[in-house]
């Protein structure tokens, strides 16, 4: 299949929203940016139309799929019960980079909450994806737009190095302004749960709830079964191995060595090292932004061996690192 690559932010944007929402109600896959990263979008309620995305990433059945909606009053049709604490988020949190998993209805097709009783829904603020889902006039269904296990992507470039010819179209809306999945929060319990750590920190949740608990997966507890089935996936990996390092001592020494061994070294660090591919980032929010566009540049690049500067993990540290280990699998030095 010929995959269309359309840019977006010109004149040609009335036409170009009309055709790709077509597109969707027709079952055919579409790519489109948020704010998070880039989506890879279908009809969220054609079953068939979704399992278009299992096929086109790889992804394993049982990792259930984002329903993306473009107006607050759209999550009524898509669960049973909106109950306090479901309200409180969406209402302080959207539009914007937060995913809310509540109880499903009966349209959801099974094919998007992978046999769960709940459904994930994030109404996104990024004005493209907007646009598109209103064009669609259905709930998009969209996973990030990766094949399943490389890391994310934040670029219509990133989109095409995977999916090009494997889907009808890819909205160019330029890169992503957060970097970093939508933090997932689950509403069905007496206390929300973050699922999944984003940009949207806990800090944050509590201010508005008054508690937030944290999944298991999340603190660091490796016996934890993952209530987000995504979460026990290796997950944004680079073809180098990666190494994150503790303290600037171990990674001077770990780049030196490799050095030594004549090895292609990436490095993504607060500074910048001699004879290496280096990757600066100035701040926990700088990495956040950039973090999976490293990696696939350093990928790019033809690394042999990347190694990475932790952050500490409190506030969206907790989410950067998070992606880190798994890109790493977890390998810490
Ligand atoms: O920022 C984002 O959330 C991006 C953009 C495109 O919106 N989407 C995204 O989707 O990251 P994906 O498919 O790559 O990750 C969705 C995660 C997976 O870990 C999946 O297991 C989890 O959400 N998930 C989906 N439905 C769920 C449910 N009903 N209960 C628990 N976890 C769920
Ligand atoms: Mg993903």
């Amino acid at each position: 299949m010929e995959t269309k690559f359309w840019q977006l932010h010109s004149e040609n944007d009335e036409a170009i929203f009309k055709q790709a929402g077509a597109l969707l109600r027709d079952g055919e896959l579409v790519a489109f940016p948020t704010e998070t990263v880039y989506g890879l979008g279908a009809n969220g309620l054609d079953g068939r139309a979704v399992r278009r995305i299992y096929e086109a990433k790889g992804r394993p059945s049982d990792n259930p799929l984002i329903l993306h909606i473009a107006d607050i009053s759209e999550i009524y049709a898509l669960t049973e019960n909106l109950n306090d604490i479901a309200l409180k988020l969406a209402k302080n949190f959207w539009p914007g980079p937060m995913t809310l998993v509540v109880p499903k209805s009966k349209i959801i097709p099974d094919e998007v909450s992978a046999g769960l009783p709940t459904v994930a829904v994030r109404f996104p603020v990024n004005k493209d994806a907007q646009r598109l889902i209103k064009a669609a006039g259905v709930p998009v269904a969209a996973p990030s737009a990766n094949l399943s296990g490389k890391p994310s992507p934040t670029t219509a470039q990133d989109v095409m190095e995977d999916m090009d010819g494997k889907i009808a179209a890819v909205l160019d809306g330029g890169k992503c302004a957060v970097g970093l999945e939508s933090t997932i929060i689950d509403t069905t319990g007496a206390v929300a749960t973050i699922l999944r750590p984003g940009q949207i920190t806990p800090e944050m949740i509590a201010k508005v709830l008054g508690a937030v608990e944290l999944d298991g997966v999340i603190k660091g507890d490796e016996t934890a079964v993952p209530k987000a089935p995504g979460m026990k996936y290796r997950h944004y990996a680079p073809q180098a191995p990666m190494y994150l390092c503790r303290n600037m001592l171990v990674l001077d020494r770990n780049i030196q060595q490799a050095l030594a061994k004549n090895l292609k070294v990436g490095v993504i660090a607060t500074q910048a090292y001699s004879n290496c591919a280096n990757k600066v980032f100035l701040s926990v929010e700088d990495l956040a932004n950039k973090l999976f566009y490293y990696l696939r540049d350093l990928d790019r690049a033809g690394v042999d061996v990347i190694y990475a500067e932790t952050v500490s993990e409190d506030g969206l540290g907790l989410a950067v690192m998070n992606r880190m280990r798994k890109a790493a699998g977890n390998q810490i030095l």
